[in-house]
């Protein structure tokens, strides 16, 4: 990743340096002498270029290695989407925008730009070629179910013709893909909260401390983890009847607060149950388009018709309150989890929302993502991440 971003460096420098050396070359028909102490001063430019071209890769090169890959623009990419809908078996009905009616197509044309280096291409192939054996496994809300089925699809579209068989299917409806012939299986576990829900005689009891699905997580080489959109829910939503926090059992408490705690207990999990070969990854929070004062549009507006990303990123008024504890607590874990620092980019993408175009009759999703679409680049972004290190 530091590639590109060196090698933009040096074309920067070339293209300025240019016309120096092309503007000495009309005179250098006129004399011999001129022409000699032409050259060497060409060479002598050349050799500065080069070397000071050396100081700029010596010198950046390491900053390099730190580009915000979450901070930049999304521009226009006619080569995108990276697959054809049609071709991707692994798209559910609530995904599937094109499918279900969908007749714009701009939203898929865009690329995430970071602003001081380029996002490399994801290479399925060279995925399944570097996690032969491995095991891949998001946990969380519909919201990682969007990122797990868009990697399953960015992974047939390399790589169509490797068999792939369904596995995972002893925790139900836990479900998994592998990749036969690598023996690469991704599989997604369904889990709201990330910590327990448990049945007692009282109800359902949401225990803020204990995370027991952790045995199934153990051993896994790459984990993906997410909670967020489930939190705020109350009414015939919310399915848990009573909170446990320490040793109280409450009827209810602030949902702020309770998520914190929970995520702390997620982090105890990891540092304790993790071990260093595995690559621990929290997926950032996902933010919705239901508001439109959030982007500095009416309030009656949503994701609905939209179509196109916001471009100018000063539009953004609204906050992810979440993001700010997700850092926090990630950042006083022993072993930090690699923050998928989604929420900006997607943020901007009030164009990427299934809306009215979801197969399960939503009158308007505008927090779930259509596939192909946003996911796409968040799963380019844990390529980048898990080719890096
Ligand atoms: C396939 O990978 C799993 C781990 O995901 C491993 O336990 C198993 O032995 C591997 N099978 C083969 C045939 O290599």
């Amino acid at each position: 990743m530091q590639m590109p971003c060196a090698m933009q460096a040096i074309s920067t420098v070339h293209l300025t340096f240019l016309p120096k050396l092309t503007s000495l070359s009309p005179s250098l028909p006129f004399s011999h002498q001129m022409a000699t102490k032409q050259l060497r001063t060409t060479s002598i430019s050349m050799l500065s270029f080069i070397t000071f071209s050396l100081f700029l890769v010596l010198t950046f090169g390491k900053k390099t290695l730190d580009c915000n890959l979450f901070k930049g623009s999304w521009v226009y990419d006619d080569s995108y989407p990276m697959y054809e809908p049609a071709s991707c078996p692994f798209i559910r009905k609530e995904f599937d925008c094109i499918k279900f009616g969908r007749q714009d197509h701009l939203y898929l044309k865009y690329r995430w730009k970071p602003d001081s280096c380029d996002l490399q291409r994801f290479d399925g192939m060279d995925l399944l070629r570097r996690f032969r054996g491995k095991r891949i496994m998001f946990v969380g809300d519909s919201l990682t179910l969007n990122q797990y089925e868009s990697l399953l699809c960015l992974i047939h579209a390399s790589a169509p013709n490797v068999w792939k068989s369904e596995v995972g299917t002893h925790v139900s409806p836990f479900t998994g893909i592998r990749f036969e012939g690598y023996n690469l299986t991704i599989e997604y576990f369904p889990s709201h909260y990330l910590v327990d829900i448990n049945r007692r005689s009282i109800g359902r009891v949401l225990n803020l401390d204990s995370v027991s699905a952790g045995h199934i997580w153990q051993g896994v080489d790459v984990l993906i983890f997410n909670t967020g959109h489930w939190w705020p829910r109350s009414g015939p939503a919310q399915p848990w009847d009573f909170i446990q926090d320490g040793g109280k059992v409450l009827k209810d408490m602030d949902r702020t607060l309770a998520f914190t705690k929970a995520l702390q207990t997620w982090a105890k999990w990891v540092d304790q149950n993790v071990g260093p070969s595995t690559k621990v990854f929290y997926q950032g929070i996902s933010p919705d388009h239901y508001h439109g004062q959030d982007w500095g549009a009416t309030k009656q507006d949503s994701c609905m018709r939209e179509t196109q990303p916001i471009l100018d990123a000063s539009k953004i008024v609204g906050t992810v309150p979440q993001e700010a504890i997700v850092r926090n607590i990630i950042s006083t874990m022993s072993k930090p989890a690699y923050l998928l620092d989604v929420t900006f980019l997607s943020q901007l993408r009030k164009d990427a929302h299934p809306s009215k175009y979801s197969g399960i009759n939503f009158r308007n999703d505008c927090s779930h993502w259509c596939i192909p679409g946003l996911p796409d680049t968040w799963n380019q972004l844990l390529y980048a991440a898990l080719v890096q290190s």
